[in-house]
């Protein structure tokens, strides 16, 4: 993009979202989702029958979520940290196992493996797709591994195949291969080799909270499962147990009943994030210090975020510099997702060893998302690059 288009397109085309970070809201809602609410809410409105959530609604969203993703079970829920604990749970840690995350992540998933009284093994990303590196994983295993536990970060699909293949070769001493449990909270659509997330894994939890691919008024979520036994032990503890302990973690059937609505237009809303991200690569092409996002050819990339990397000389300062330009002079905000997740999150930092990262450690300083969303306009995406190359060549002067 050459300056003067660069300095047209800054001085005409401001939109009027200022677009930030992750955008408060991820998906849309047109006519169809008001109307589902307002339908639900008169079928519940009657002394007889209420907002009970072991409702149709619930269990519809439920059947059509899971045929959708090609999971055989799927168990509705109040959001993916619930989910994460839910499927943690499921796995019946004992003192001592380890359970393999990957430390450029969201701190849910470390939080779920010591919430059950776990130990959390870091392992090192794929610095080209920022998914769990899968020889740094095999690398990281012990016969105290039971389960290797990817985040599919970022809107990409991690390559589920080949953990599949290191937890069969490497399996734990009692328990058999190792389990595979994905974290999908922000990839909802994202495939592999064709298939969807959520077919591939043990058990796999997508969120719906109010950022994500697909939302259900706020919160929201759903944890798959090809395990019938693992189902049924997650669905106890959804409603409060029964023969084992359980408690509260149902969705409503309100949230469902958008839900429905949702997944009949998360192709379109994926379909659009695609296209704005294809765009921008255009956009920025030529612009030497942002890597824009990879995506190897077997994965369809749903572009939950669009994570770009700087250079490693700008590791950190100058990486900050870009933020602070852009955010300040342009309106546009950027985040990092993620530094390590032991960094943000003081819990994780004083009970787990992370003490032998040094490439996370270095991508946390080079990571910088710049924002996207489905109803991005051409103008709009427009404003952001051009924002992008004139701060980058201003930080490149400094
Ligand atoms: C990767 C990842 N996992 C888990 C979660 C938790 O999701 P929820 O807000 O639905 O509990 C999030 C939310 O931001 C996330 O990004």
């Amino acid at each position: 993009m050459d300056a003067d288009r660069r300095k047209e397109i800054i001085a005409t085309q401001k939109p009027e979202i200022p677009w930030a970070n992750e955008p408060m809201m991820g998906s849309y809602y047109g006519e169809e989702e008001f109307e589902a609410v307002r339908r639900e809410m008169e079928a519940c409105n009657h002394p007889h029958i209420g907002f009970d959530a072991n409702g149709p609604t619930v269990q519809e969203f439920e059947e059509r979520f899971a045929q959708w993703c090609g999971a055989p079970y799927a168990l509705a829920n109040n959001g993916a940290g619930t989910g994460l604990d839910l499927a943690v749970m499921a796995l019946d840690l004992e003192p001592g196992d380890e359970v393999i995350v990957p430390a450029i992540n969201f701190k849910a998933a470390a939080l779920s493996v010591l919430g059950q009284g776990g130990t959390v093994v870091w392992c090192e990303v794929d610095e080209r797709t920022f998914q769990a590196d899968p020889e740094d994983v095999e690398r990281r295993i012990t016969d105290r591994t039971r389960a290797i536990y990817p985040v599919h970060m970022n809107g990409m699909a991690a390559p589920i195949d080949e953990y599949l293949e290191i937890a069969e070769r490497n399996p734990h001493p009692r328990h058999g291969p190792l389990k595979v449990i994905g974290d999908a909270a922000r990839s909802c659509g994202a495939r592999l080799k064709g298939r969807r997330v959520g077919s591939w894994e043990w058990i796999c939890v997508f969120s719906f909270h109010t950022m994500k691919n697909m939302t259900t008024l706020g919160e929201g979520g759903m944890v798959v499962t090809q395990d019938p036994e693992a189902h049924e032990k997650m669905r106890k503890i959804r409603g409060f147990g029964g023969d084992i302990w359980g408690t509260n973690y149902k969705l409503t059937n309100v949230q469902a009943a958008v839900g429905l609505v949702q997944l009949e237009r998360i192709d379109e809303m994926l379909d659009r994030r695609r296209a704005v991200a294809a765009e921008r690569d255009e956009l920025l092409a030529g612009l030497e210090e942002i890597t824009v996002p990879y995506c190897p050819e077997d994965r369809w990339h749903t572009y939950y975020l669009y994570t770009c990397l700087v250079p490693e000389a700008w590791a950190g300062e100058k990486r900050d510099r870009v933020r602070e330009i852009m955010d300040e002079e342009y309106g546009i905000s950027c985040v990092v997702a993620n530094p390590p997740c032991y960094r943000s999150n003081e819990f994780l930092n004083q009970n787990t060893d992370h003490s032998d990262l040094p490439r996370s450690e270095l991508l946390g300083k080079r990571l910088l998302c710049v924002p996207i969303h489905p109803l991005i306009s051409t103008s709009d995406n427009e404003y952001i690059a051009a924002a992008l190359w004139e701060t980058v060549e201003r930080v490149r002067e400094e």
